[in-house]
């Protein structure tokens, strides 16, 4: 991967189910510690928005967020993911701002690394700037927009709000 982006660090792996908090619910999944989370969250969980590509920590389309930090799911043993907060695509609800401009921009086209880009847009600071974009960015692929219209949605997304686009998220989500 281009970026460091692991497997969101070491932790004692104990058999039983996993608890932990799910785009803000919490939930206990009975599977091997050790499956991915990709596919605990895919095949248990039927959250199909997180989408594989290498399945080896290089592409970035499997991106959630562990503890407000991007990861690659593809790398997270589910053990990992006890007692944490994981947040993925779904969290946003098809109506976000960063999907909006996604659209808008352009920066979706087949769609195969967006739910990633958009979950690492969600962990960039307040106002970034274009290469603070880029580096947030970096560990995610895209084979078809050459990554402009991606960076203008991600620029969009953060000046419709005065807050980042990660607090927009928050600002969406109260929304009745
Ligand atoms: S599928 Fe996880 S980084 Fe490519
Ligand atoms: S939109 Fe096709 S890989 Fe990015």
């Amino acid at each position: 991967m281009n970026t460091p982006r692991s497997g969101g660090g070491a932790r004692t792996v104990a058999a039983g189910p996993v608890a932990f908090t799910l785009n803000g619910h919490a939930v206990s999944v009975d599977a091997h510690p050790m499956a991915r989370l990709l596919d605990v969250l895919r095949e248990d969980l039927g959250l199909t928005g997180t989408k594989e590509g290498c399945g080896e920590g290089e592409c970035g389309a499997c991106t959630v967020l562990l503890d407000g930090a991007p990861v690659c799911s593809c790398l997270v043993p589910l053990a990992h993911a006890r007692g944490r907060e994981v947040r993925t695509i779904e969290s946003l609800g098809g109506d976000h701002a960063l999907q909006r401009a996604f659209v808008a921009e352009g920066g979706a086209q087949c769609g195969a690394c967006t739910p990633g880009m958009i979950m690492a847009a969600l962990a960039l600071p307040e106002h970034p700037t274009r290469e603070r974009i880029r580096q947030g960015l970096a560990g995610n692929l895209c084979r078809c927009t050459g990554y402009e219209a991606i960076y203008r949605a991600v620029e969009r997304a953060a000046s419709e709000t005065v807050a980042t686009p990660g607090a927009s998220a928050a600002a969406e989500e109260r929304k009745p």
